[in-house]
C-alpha cells in the first residue's frame, strides 16, 4: 500500500507515521508513505497558498492551482489516476467497512485541507472520496488522514503480526470487543473472572459473545441492528 498525503504540513505526516507499528511497516516494505508539501507548488515567489473566498466570508482558502500541481506530482510518479479521499466534516463517515475496503487500493492519495476550505473546482477534478472521522470540527486534514491510515493499515497483509491480528477486535460482526484480563489473578482486590481461568473453550466463547453483546447494547446499540443476534440474545439486550 502507498499512501500519498498532499498537505502543508508535511512533517506531521512524517513524525505520526514512523513510529510504532505503521513505523515498522514501512520498515519493511508493507508501507510506504509519501507527503508532499503543497506549498513547494504555489506559483509565487512569497510561496502563498491561500487567498480571500469570492463574496466574502471569515477566513482564507487554499487555492485550486498548487493542491491540483502536487495531486499531478503524485499522477506523474505512479502513471496512474488514483483515488483521492478529500478529509472533511462534510464527508460520509468513516468506518471499519471502509477501511477494508480502501486497504485494497495499491495507492491511496490524501489531501488535507486548511484554513476555511479548499477551492471548490479543483476538488471537483481531483477527489473521489469525501470523508469524516466524526462529528466535530478538526484545524486540518492531517490528523484525519493519519487516523485513517492507522486503520487501513491493519487491513494490509503483513502489517499486523499474527499475535496482533484483528480477527476477534471491535466491529468484527458489528459487535465490540468483550474484556480481557491478563495476570495478576487478582488486582486492586478484583479477580479476573472464573470462566476464563476454567480452560473450558466452549464457555469461554460463550461468555465473550455474551460481553460483547452487553457492551454493544449499552455503548453502541446502533450497531445491534446490523450484528447477527439470536433471539436468546436479543431476550436479554431488551431487558
Ligand atoms: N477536517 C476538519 N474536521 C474534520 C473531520 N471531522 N473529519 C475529517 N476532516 C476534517
Amino acid at each position: 500500500m502507498n499512501f500519498h498525503v498532499l498537505t502543508l504540513f508535511p512533517e506531521m505526516i512524517r513524525n505520526g507515521m514512523n513510529t510504532s507499528i505503521t513505523g515498522r511497516a514501512i520498515a519493511a516494505g508493507y508501507l510506504s508513505i509519501e507527503a508532499v508539501n503543497i506549498r513547494d507548488f504555489a506559483y509565487n515567489k512569497h510561496q502563498k497558498v491561500d487567498d480571500y473566498p469570492y463574496g466574502g466570508g471569515a477566513g482564507m482558502l487554499m487555492q485550486a492551482e498548487p493542491v491540483y500541481l502536487a495531486y499531478e506530482s503524485v499522477v506523474q510518479r505512479i502513471g496512474k489516476r488514483p483515488r483521492v479521499v478529500y478529509l472533511t466534516p462534510q464527508g460520509r463517515v468513516f468506518n471499519q467497512e471502509m477501511a477494508r475496503e480502501m486497504a485494497k487500493e495499491e495507492n491511496l492519495v490524501f489531501l488535507c485541507g486548511h484554513y476555511e476550505g479548499i477551492d471548490e473546482r479543483v476538488l471537483e477534478e481531483i477527489v473521489t472520496d469525501y470523508v469524516s472521522i466524526g462529528d466535530y470540527v478538526l484545524t486540518g486534514g492531517e490528523l484525519p488522514s493519519m487516523v485513517m491510515m492507522d486503520s487501513i493499515s491493519r487491513m494490509v497483509p503483513g502489517v499486523l503480526s499474527n499475535k496482533e491480528s484483528g480477527e476477534t477486535e471491535s466491529f468484527a460482526g458489528n459487535l465490540l470487543e468483550y474484556p480481557q484480563y491478563s495476570r495478576p489473578e487478582i488486582w486492586h482486590g478484583k479477580a479476573v473472572p472464573q470462566v476464563l481461568m476454567s480452560g473450558h473453550h466452549a464457555n469461554i466463547e460463550k461468555w465473550r459473545r455474551e460481553q460483547s453483546v452487553i457492551r454493544t447494547a449499552k455503548s453502541r446499540p446502533d450497531l445491534l441492528k446490523k450484528a447477527d443476534l439470536t433471539n436468546k440474545e436479543w431476550n436479554y439486550v431488551r431487558q
